[in-house]
């Protein structure tokens, strides 16, 4: 290892105080989106340490050198100042636990608990379900302020698909392609579609888009719209009455019609208790009735579940990964927000 951190600390030279505003600052910094690393190594004593930082960052491919800063008041100072190893773990987007459990001021043994890692170079933990891991030899270390910059040789990796996690202004975030990479179809105007149109628009568009080839699946099952939903309502819970069936297909704008039960019912599809609730008066107990699955009812709806996931999953295979979690993620938080009466998977 070449530490140059005694001899920069014998010709630092003191910087005057800043005046620079310290949230401000920070807070501009972090407009500075980063992914996010958790750098390990062995401890003085053996034991392992480990610490998030977003100040990783690449320095040359040849030799490979990458780098990041350390905070002097870390814990893990004095382990990875001595450390011939470290391995930076870059976060897979699904890793922000690790993130928070890193971040903790605690010893090493305590950010460590439970969590499995096998020794790599210099004994350095490796930890398993990152985006990328770089395994590094210390090659030189700088003083940086209230930090330490250390400089690693990379000296082996690895890495798989899974979309990495980011960090924006004190956000965990996911990364998504700004590329119009897809080209309209032949014929069409490419004016029709692009990031510039209404939201209402896009929106309609990709539920009309979706919800076609949801109906084609329907139709090869011989299934109408109203069949489809009620069968995929009875799925998600059985038992429902015929009143929430109605209910529930209003927030679609279509109309249950009590001839849609009786048909599916025909088919043997389904079974209709009409047994009147105890709550509920003779008056209305045909709209109480309670619905059920028959057996042939039930192995229908597992196909639709087990098809109609096949069709989501090709239609996000040419989205792309990331993209589809960002856009499982907006549409949840979208969802949350405007339609807070929607009942919770009710088709
Ligand atoms: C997203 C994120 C990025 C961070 N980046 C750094 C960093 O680059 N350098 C650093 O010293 N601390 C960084 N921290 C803070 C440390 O992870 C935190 O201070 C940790 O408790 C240090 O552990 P230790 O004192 O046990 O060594 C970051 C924290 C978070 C949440």
């Amino acid at each position: 290892m070449i530490n140059d951190l005694q001899t920069q600390q014998k010709n630092r030279q003191p910087l005057p105080e800043t005046t620079l505003d310290p949230k401000e600052f920070r807070q501009a910094l972090g407009t500075f989106t980063t992914g996010v690393t958790v750098v390990t190594a062995q401890g003085l004593d053996g034991t392992p340490v480990g610490v998030t930082a977003n100040s990783f960052n690449s320095v040359s491919l040849n030799p490979p050198l990458v780098l990041w800063s350390l905070a002097r008041k870390s814990q893990s100072l004095a382990a990875f100042e001595s450390a011939s190893h470290w391995a930076v773990h870059i976060l897979a987007h699904d890793q922000n636990h690790l993130s928070g459990r890193f971040a903790r001021s605690a010893s090493g043994a305590e950010k460590f608990d439970g969590i499995e890692y096998e020794g790599g170079l210099g004994a350095a933990p490796l930890l398993s379900g990152c985006t990328t891991r770089l395994q590094c030899r210390t090659a030189h270390i700088y003083d940086g302020g209230d930090h330490i910059i250390l400089v690693g040789e990379v000296l082996k990796f690895d890495k798989c698909d899974t979309p990495p996690l980011v960090f924006q202004s004190g956000n965990y975030a996911i990364a998504t392609s700004t590329a119009q990479t897809v080209m309209p179809p032949v014929g069409e105007d490419p004016r029709n579609v692009s990031e510039s149109s209404s939201l209402g628009y896009l929106l309609a568009s990709a539920y009309l888009h979706f919800s076609a080839k949801m109906r084609e699946h329907a139709s090869e099952l011989e299934l109408n719209d109203i069949e489809y939903l009620i069968l995929n309502a009875l799925g998600t819970r059985e038992a429902r009455t015929y009143h929430e069936l109605i209910t529930l297909a209003a927030y679609t704008g279509r109309c249950v019609g009590r001839e849609s039960i009786n048909d599916l019912a025909a088919r043997g599809m389904i079974r209709i208790d009409d047994e009147p609730d105890e709550s509920s008066s003779p008056a209305d107990h045909v709209d109480h009735s309670h619905i059920y699955l028959t057996d042939e009812g039930k192995v229908l709806v597992t196909r639709i579940a087990r098809e109609s996931q096949q069709v989501e999953e090709s239609m996000m295979q040419q989205l792309g990964v990331p993209e589809t979690i960002a856009l499982r993620t907006l549409l949840s938080r979208f969802v949350r927000i405007h339609s807070p009466l929607i009942p919770y998977r009710w088709f």
